[in-house]
């Protein structure tokens, strides 16, 4: 890449495009490949933001040459990409699609794959470049990482770069998480290892530093003096989907709290970053996630649930235990609400309210802040009776935005005082649309720019909060809800016996 060397290296307004690289994807024919790997390539590729000279390699064990591969890639983006499709983007991408045939076990493969990063030096000039993506569950990562170690495919040179992405779940607990971290930076080098959160890729949880950071009006009352309480909520209304082998091992614990709610979390709490570059923030966060308190009262603090049949929108919706591939008596959680602390300066004593669930009635994540109630009020009693905390509300999706809620005067002759919204929207205030998460990430990890990826140590941390809430958990059976409820009665109550109340969003 050629540098300019009268621009300031942190302007970052003109687009930037990878150096010439290839992107390795093991575990193509999955999922994640398919809805948002592949789509993510061809929306880069249509925003003018790959690298000219570039080259796609899937790997899997399926019996497919080039072609079907090329074949899987098109119906992939057509179906899943954010831009209109235009054909001749295409065709440019799928001369440099290739495929490797094989198992993880197998040396073959492995060679075939370092020889055809090699033979596209010459055709692609790719520039010995090349980003391995595992889009493979973390059981398999020993034996694909080892075989990058022994062709010598991991090596990072001053000529060329190699990195690897790494999908969640990082492990199940700490123990496992630092093998798996050890494993990892074994074969990489720390800086080469990116671990995808998908949640940081999102616009809006990249707006709470703008928010936070290019403004003075929310800073003064950003702590503890000024926040009675936050809520960070994560609901979905879908249920585990075809996913019931991999739900039913890991519950909404492990599956979205250890990771994108920790992490929103850590970006609400975290104190102002000296520079808005990748170790500046990492670090910061990583403060927060270890100055997190896990409730000392876990019965009332730390609920998990699991749903039962209900309805949502109009539909009957089967019960966890009744979904295909989930045991008969399944202990695994669907929802999940606990109460943290951050113990520092800024935040001691504020709860952080985290809540999430399937088959709750909608699908919304929001980040709120409840303020206290003004010290004094030179108002009758009944004259603010409708009025309740003033809150911000960082509206992560759908209808991504900021409300403001505060109280105003009722039109009349009597001073009433009741709750208004004054509302940010995305859509409303920008004509570019947002990129997709996996979009950002992936630009990212070409880039070389780690802002958006979470390191080992605050996994590790985010692990250390996790655990005593599994171990706790793990005598327990969880409440029940009904699908299309917003979770146990037991998460109500929780809030209720500190005379708060969970949001309804
Ligand atoms: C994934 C979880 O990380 O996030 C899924 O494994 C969840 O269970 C998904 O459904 C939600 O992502 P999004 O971007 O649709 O909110």
């Amino acid at each position: 890449m050629t540098t300019n060397p009268l621009r300031d290296p942190r302007d970052r307004r003109l687009p930037r495009v990878p150096e010439p690289c290839a992107l390795v994807v093991f575990g193509i024919t999955g999922d994640l490949a398919r809805k948002k790997l592949l789509p993510a390539v061809y929306d880069l590729a249509n925003r003018g933001l790959l690298p000219t000279n570039f080259a796609l390699l899937g790997f899997a064990r399926r019996d497919w040459d080039d072609v079907d591969f090329a074949e899987l890639s098109r119906s992939a983006a057509q179906e899943h990409a954010r831009t209109p499709w235009r054909e001749e983007v295409w065709e440019r991408l799928a001369n440099s699609v290739r495929f490797i045939q094989g198992s993880f076990d197998d040396d073959v493969a492995f060679d075939e794959l370092a020889s055809t990063l090699g033979e596209l030096e010459g055709s692609h000039g790719i520039g010995g470049n090349a980003a391995f993506y595992l889009s493979i569950p973390p059981s398999l990562f020993p034996v694909v990482l080892k075989q990058m170690e022994r062709t010598g495919m991991a090596t990072s040179t001053p000529e060329r770069w190699r990195r690897v992405v790494v999908e969640k779940p990082f492990g199940t607990d700490l123990p496992s998480s630092r093998e798996l971290n050890q494993l990892v930076d074994s074969v990489f080098t720390a800086d080469d290892v990116f671990r995808i959160d998908h949640y940081l890729g999102k616009e809006t949880v990249q707006n709470l530093l703008a928010l936070r950071f290019a403004n003075t009006l929310f800073e003064p009352v950003w702590n503890g003096a000024h926040v009675d309480s936050v809520q960070i909520t994560m609901a979905e209304d879908v249920g585990i989907g075809g996913r019931a082998e991999f739900y039913e091992r890991t519950g909404a614990a492990r599956d979205v709290l250890q990771n994108h709610l920790l992490q929103l979390l850590a970006l609400t709490a975290m104190e102002e970053p000296v520079e808005f570059s990748a170790e500046e923030i990492r670090t910061e966060k990583l403060k927060v996630l270890r100055a997190i308190s896990v409730p000392k009262d876990m019965a009332r603090f730390a609920v998990r649930g699991q749903y039962e049949q209900g309805w949502l929108a109009g539909q009957r919706a089967t019960g966890y235990r009744q979904e295909k591939g989930v045991s008969e008596d399944s202990t695994t959680e669907t929802y999940a609400a606990v109460r943290l602390g951050v113990e520092t300066r800024r935040w001691a004593g504020v709860p952080f309210y985290l809540r999430t669930g399937k088959r709750l009635p909608r699908r919304v994540t929001e980040i709120a802040l409840s303020f206290q109630r003004a010290p004094h009020l030179p108002f009758a009693p009944t004259d603010t009776e409708e009025l309740g905390h003033n809150q911000l509300v960082i509206r992560v999706q759908p209808d991504e935005g900021v409300t403001l809620k505060f109280g105003s005067k009722v039109p009349g002759s009597v001073m009433e005082v009741r709750d208004v919204s004054m509302d940010f929207l995305y859509g409303e205030q920008f004509t570019e649309a947002s990129p997709e998460a996996y979009e950002r990430l992936l630009l990212d990890v070409l880039l070389g720019d780690a802002t958006l990826f979470p390191r080992n140590a605050e996994v590790e941390a985010s692990w250390a909060v996790i655990d005593p809430l599994e171990e706790y958990w793990a005598d327990t059976t969880p409440f029940s809800y009904r699908a299309g409820e917003w979770g146990p009665r037991a998460a109500e109550e929780m809030l209720a016996s500190e005379g708060r109340a969970w949001r309804r969003p």
